[in-house]
């Protein structure tokens, strides 16, 4: 089969003169590589396209492909991540993970922890601050957690994210609202174990590929799971395969928030406890990061025992099934 790789490469931004925070969710070359070697290894003719733009001129050009393994991130608005499924979705080409519903509700943190919290599934009490006027109005118990409402990659937050007392959450709120230029999500201060819980497949079928625990040893930024962490991750974090019955318990939860979101073919869920171990949704990632080395899902995988060209394989044998396409290529054959 023809397959197209749509994605946004890191490298091409900071030529444009974007900065490396904005670009921090980008993908490198390395990672566009990987997941085409991996394609290629399964018989596939591997077409690079690259970002939205790139594949619209290709469209009008005429140009098609038996599907495409999408994971582009897009650059402007609250739909960017939408952008490429949904002009796929257009013209009819099948494509791995999300569709445009999910990936714009999820990138919303808040609007994915409403529907969370509607399925009865355990997430912090919250609310959106659109301007910092709004701030006297809160009234949710401290401590609290504050980030920018649409971001990944750990971008606006870091220990400084946590507020222990109501005199500090004007400042820290209204920073959040000055360098992101978009609302800020509050929320109840987890204090408990943090998790990430890789899962791929699609509504029963799907299934957890592994839960690890996220220690920090970062003395600086010993609380959250911010930008500084991950970009060092190497030196501050530690990913631990756990299989204890709290981990469990974050694992469950996690497969259920991705089947009640109608997540597709893989995805990250990110959990935190609370003060007495129980489990709550932080958010999901549609478009996990698939660097083979440092990103988060092929690190828990491995960690499982998965290669990386098993975890791509899985996710691209579940998006065939779902879309059909591995019925007509055994009839074909
Ligand atoms: N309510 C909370 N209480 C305590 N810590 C929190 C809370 N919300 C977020 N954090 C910390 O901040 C980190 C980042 O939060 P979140 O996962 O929402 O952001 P992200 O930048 O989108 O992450 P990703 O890189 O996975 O896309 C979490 O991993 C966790 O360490
Ligand atoms: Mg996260």
């Amino acid at each position: 089969m023809r397959v197209g790789l749509t994605y946004d490469l890191r490298a091409d931004y900071l030529a444009e003169g974007y900065g490396e925070e904005e670009t921090a969710e980008f993908d490198s070359p390395d990672t566009i590589a990987a997941i085409e070697e991996a394609l290629r290894a399964r018989g596939h003719q591997v077409v690079r396209i690259g970002h939205l733009r790139a594949l619209t001129a290709r469209l009008v050009a005429g140009e098609r492909w038996d599907w495409v393994f999408n994971i582009a991130e897009g650059l402007h608005g609250i739909g960017r991540e939408a952008q490429v499924p949904a002009l796929l979705d257009g013209y009819g080409i099948p494509y791995t993970f999300s569709d445009p519903l999910v990936m714009a509700l999820t990138l919303d943190k808040a609007m994915a922890k409403r529907v969370v919290r509607d399925n009865g599934l355990a997430t912090a009490p919250f609310a959106v601050i659109a301007a910092g006027e709004e701030v006297a109005g809160l009234t949710l118990p401290y401590p609290l957690f504050a980030k920018p409402l649409a971001e990944g990659t750990g971008k606006g937050i870091s220990d400084a994210s946590r507020i222990g007392e109501p005199a500090r959450a004007a400042r820290v709120i209204g920073e959040l609202l000055a360098r992101f230029r978009q609302p800020v999500l509050v929320e109840t201060f987890l204090p408990g174990r943090e998790f990430t819980t890789g899962i791929v497949g699609n509504g029963r079928a799907a299934r957890i590929v592994a839960t690890v625990e996220v220690k920090l040893k970062n003395a600086e930024q010993a609380l959250a799971y911010g930008y500084d962490n991950k970009e060092h991750y190497d030196r501050f974090v530690d990913y631990v395969l756990v299989e204890d019955a709290e981990a469990r318990a974050a694992g469950d939860l996690a497969l259920a928030c991705y089947r009640a979101l109608n997540c597709r073919d893989a995805g990250r869920v990110d959990l935190r406890s609370d003060a007495s171990g129980r489990p709550h949704f932080l958010e999901v990632n549609p478009l996990a990061g698939l660097n083979p080395v440092k990103s988060d899902l092929p690190i828990l995988a491995r960690l499982a025992g998965w290669s990386y060209r098993r975890l791509i394989d899985e996710i691209v044998d579940a998006c065939l099934a779902r879309t059909g396409l591995a019925t007509e290529r055994r009839k074909a054959s």
